[in-house]
């Protein structure tokens, strides 16, 4: 049993007027003798850009899931916008699911539809109907954020990686989240179009005020946009701080994810 370390008071750039947007406590699952999560535990405030960093394989996907619900925990408090997540029904999931966007690791676009179609997926699945105008205006808009207006009839195949992130990313903010987890934003792009994606991301926080729980392997990455990490080791929270911090431990835990 790995015992948690404190690097430093974690909240760096929280004050008393953040509110708490997602409460994690003692969660966790398995996928059959595969304990994935054993007691994770994290808490995300509003203007945060929370980053989680931990080995292939460590269970960064299964916890993104599991916050919308893709997948279910074992046990434990999960708590997304002040409603309890394992109790919701499918409406007020739905509802749920419109207010914290997900971008998947891979771009996870729809091949046989358009960017068009992609985009306007979430909005017609969305519990409350919108009218077609106004469908129309939030895609355009939604690609406007990310710089692809003129690619608003193209298939996902005639799209380069970059542009394909871009889609997913404009799917993401489509219904105006109040908080979006980003699993892996920047892998398979080059460095490049990987600071395009940062960019995007922080333009978008600052423009929608959204929170931010970002997944990723690039430290680049993590230290541009990071306010706090969490380091996900043996499935806990192994470790908590901000770049600066942790990358000064003498842990070899934590040493092992910096250069
Ligand atoms: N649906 C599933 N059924 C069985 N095992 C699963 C399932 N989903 C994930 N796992 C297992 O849970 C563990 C954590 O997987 P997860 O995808 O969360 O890793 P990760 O930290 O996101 O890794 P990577 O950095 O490679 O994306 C792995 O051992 C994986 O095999
Ligand atoms: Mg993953």
């Amino acid at each position: 049993m790995i015992e948690q370390t404190a690097i430093e008071t974690p909240s760096v750039y929280t004050d008393s007027t953040d509110e708490l947007l997602i409460d994690i406590r003692d969660l966790r699952k398995s996928f059959g003798k595969n304990a994935v999560l054993k007691g994770f535990n994290l808490q995300l405030h509003s203007r945060e850009n929370l980053v989680i960093i931990g080995r292939s394989g460590s269970g960064k996907s299964v916890l993104l899931k599991c916050i919308v619900r893709l997948e279910r925990p074992d046990s434990g408090l999960l708590n997304v916008l002040g409603r309890d997540v394992p109790s919701l029904n499918q409406t007020e999931m739905d509802l749920l699911r419109a207010d914290v966007g997900f971008l998947f690791q891979g771009s996870a676009l729809y091949d046989s539809m358009t960017v068009r179609e992609n985009l306007e997926f979430p909005l017609r699945r969305h519990p409350e109907k919108l009218r077609d105008i106004d469908i129309e205006q939030l895609v355009l808009e939604a690609l406007d954020s990310v710089g692809l207006v003129y690619a608003v009839d193209l298939m996902p195949e005639e799209l380069s990686g970059g542009m394909k992130k871009r889609v997913a990313l404009a799917r993401t903010i489509i219904l105006r989240p109040k908080i979006i987890l980003y699993d892996e934003p920047s892998s398979g792009l080059d460095p490049i179009t990987a600071k395009e994606i940062i960019k995007l991301i922080l333009d978008i926080q600052e423009k929608y005020n959204t929170a931010s729980l970002i997944i990723t392997h690039d430290m680049d990455f993590a230290r541009i946009i990071a306010n706090r990490m969490v380091i996900l080791v043996d499935g806990i929270n192994y470790a908590e701080g901000s770049y600066a911090a942790l990358n000064n431990s003498d842990d070899p835990k934590i040493k092992a994810f910096f250069k």
